[in-house]
């Protein structure tokens, strides 16, 4: 992998602006934030953006014509700003923290934490995303994509099996927990 100059990631993002924002705390929650997200995930998302393995109709074209240091730099140049923060109703940020912390031990869904972190950080050297201050309705449509398979870019098919597990109250209470995280 190419290493991303930062500089050069901020000028390439103004293309990206109108939809994830200049700093990539996207405007609405129709797009999901880029801020903070680790470069290694956002770099990944790109190629698999690119070479079909995620599929999304509107990132396509966006990344039709990006070189590898095109990408690299993007991804640097997102992953230094810092992604702000969100806020969410108590009842569901208590059924969310239950799932997120410890999962659901009875349908066999595990901890979120475990690969996302105690604070929703991820692993930015495994590339594992951030989940913290993520758009709820992004993050709730990413675990239905991947439940019904039609996201199928994660590693030996993890988030496919967690997500295809989990009761649409936990989809909804993960997600809102997240936000606010
Ligand atoms: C998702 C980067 C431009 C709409 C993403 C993701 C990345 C990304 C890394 C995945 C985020 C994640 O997995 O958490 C970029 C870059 C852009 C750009 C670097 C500029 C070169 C745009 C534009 C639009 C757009 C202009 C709107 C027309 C979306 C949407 C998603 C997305 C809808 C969610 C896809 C899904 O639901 O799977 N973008 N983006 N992006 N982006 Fe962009
Ligand atoms: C990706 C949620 C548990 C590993 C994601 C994404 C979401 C998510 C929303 C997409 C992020 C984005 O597009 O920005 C959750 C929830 C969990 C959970 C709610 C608990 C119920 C786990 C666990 C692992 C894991 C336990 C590790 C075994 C990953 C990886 C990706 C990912 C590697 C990135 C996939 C890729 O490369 O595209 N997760 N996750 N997750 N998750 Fe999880």
């Amino acid at each position: 992998m190419a290493a991303g100059d930062i500089n050069a990631g901020k000028k390439k993002a103004a293309v990206c602006a109108s939809c994830h924002g200049a700093d990539g705390n996207s405007p609405s929650d129709a797009f999901p934030k880029l801020a903070g997200q680790g470069a290694g995930y956002l770099e990944k998302q790109l190629a698999n953006f690119k070479s079909g393995e995620r599929q999304n109709a509107l990132m396509a074209p966006m990344v039709a014509n990006l070189s590898e240091q095109d990408m690299a730099d993007l991804a640097a140049y997102f992953a230094s700003k810092k992604m702000a923060p969100g806020a969410v109703s108590e009842e569901l940020v208590k059924q969310g923290e239950q799932i997120y912390r410890a999962g659901n031990k009875e349908t066999g869904v595990p901890a979120c934490m475990a690969c996302h972190g105690p604070n929703g950080n991820g692993v930015p050297a495994a590339k594992w995303p951030k989940l913290s201050s993520q758009y709820s309705t992004y993050v709730e449509a990413q675990l239905h994509a991947f439940a019904k398979g039609e996201r199928a870019n994660d590693p030996n098919s993890m988030m496919r099996d967690i997500a295809s597990k989990m009761s649409e109250a936990e989809i909804k209470a993960v997600s809102a927990y997240v936000f606010g995280l």
